[in-house]
């Protein structure tokens, strides 16, 4: 496992829900749809929404600090910050800069990373590249998203499909084989569909203007068909080549968790590798698509209700805007109760 570096390892996990619940019920009186047609298309029955007073900023705050308590860990331990957001608290400075700030961390840097639903993916590799080069022994990593505020509350396509919510995950250096380890991680862009999954405005490109508003072109705007289609087979074919850099194959698999957007998505990526059935992780049903969130409330979740054991192999998988997708091969060792 360590050639000569530490292993990247998962210590401490958290997580931050609004308690605000908008349920398939309550969309009904909103848009033209139905609890039965989201229900069957998405998997999706609720999704958390945050008040005025709960923001990125806040939500990566509150669930940074929980990860950091699950980790034993004092602020002034973690070297790195890194947010995960497509909805930062401001366009700069960072969210992970105010984090940092809040949670007395006077010794990391700090710094937002974005790729769309694929972000905490991204951020794990990140981390683990800064803890196997020895240039970080703590990260903390961080996925926030308020989404509630970049959706069209107008459009029926988009506005059933996503929620707000925060997860972190505390990615410390170690040398003890229990404590598990970020085995793989398999990054990939294409650019050239850019335009499937976007929020246009707000920033070079189209600036704030009255006719950007107007026209409403700082809300997401979404073509699912392409995204569903590219996400299944970009998800199962990044899971594998993860997979084949760990010298593992999809029978040491324990548990699969793939972005949480879609829930017949996820089934078509377990049956696109042949996977057993049960073997994935499913949580979207409360939370929605919560893009760079989504994969930390899985981790959460699995491990709360006994789905995460040490020394289990997992396969984390993420796709979102850009395109940009990826997937790691994670050996679990965190035990809450340790
Ligand atoms: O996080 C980034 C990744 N995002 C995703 O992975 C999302 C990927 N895409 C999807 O999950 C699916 O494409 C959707 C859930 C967005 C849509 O499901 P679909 O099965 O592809 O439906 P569709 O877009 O083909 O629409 C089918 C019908 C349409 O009506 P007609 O044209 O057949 O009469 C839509 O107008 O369903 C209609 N429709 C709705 N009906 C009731 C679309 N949204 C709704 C709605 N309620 N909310």
């Amino acid at each position: 496992m360590n050639k000569g570096h530490p292993a990247a390892a998962i210590t401490g996990l958290g997580i931050y829900l609004p308690a605000k619940i908008l349920s398939n019920h309550d969309l009904e009186k909103m848009v033209d749809t139905s609890d039965e047609w989201i229900k069957q298309r998405t998997g999706i029955s609720q999704r958390r929404i945050a008040e005025s007073h709960e923001t990125t900023f806040t939500m990566a705050y509150e669930a940074g600090k929980n990860a950091l308590k699950m980790a034993k860990l004092r602020p002034e331990e973690i070297d790195l910050v890194i947010c995960a957001t497509l909805i930062p608290e401001h366009p700069f400075p960072s969210t992970a800069s105010l984090v940092q700030a809040a949670l007395g961390a006077t010794k990391a840097g700090a710094f937002d990373l974005e790729a769309a639903c694929a972000g905490f993916v991204y951020a794990l590799g990140v981390a683990r590249a800064f803890i196997h080069s020895g240039m970080a022994r703590v990260v903390l990593v961080i996925g926030s998203e308020t989404m509630s505020r970049v959706v069209d509350w107008e459009d029926r396509s988009t506005c059933v499909l996503f929620g707000d919510g925060a997860g972190a995950a505390i990615v410390q250096a170690s040398f003890d084989e229990k404590a598990g380890a970020i085995l793989e991680v398999a990054l990939k862009s294409d650019g050239s569909k850019a335009d499937c999954l976007i929020i246009p405005a707000g920033g070079s490109r189209y600036p704030t203007t009255e006719n950007t508003v107007r026209d409403k072109l700082h809300f997401l705007r979404m073509n699912g068909a392409e995204v569903f289609k590219a996400a299944v087979r970009a998800m199962a074919d990044t899971t594998l080549e993860a997979l084949k850099h760990s010298d593992l194959q999809l029978s040491d698999l324990n548990l699969m968790i793939a972005h949480q957007a879609n829930s017949r998505i996820i089934d078509a990526v377990q049956k696109r590798l042949e996977l057993p059935d049960g073997i994935s992780y499913q949580n979207l049903e409360r939370y929605g698509n919560t893009s760079s969130a989504s994969i930390p409330l899985a981790l959460y979740d699995a491990m709360q209700e006994g789905r995460l054991k040490q020394g289990m192999y997992l396969a984390v998988a993420g796709f979102g805007g850009g395109f940009s997708w990826g997937a790691t091969i994670i050996k679990w060792g965190l035990n809450p109760e340790n």
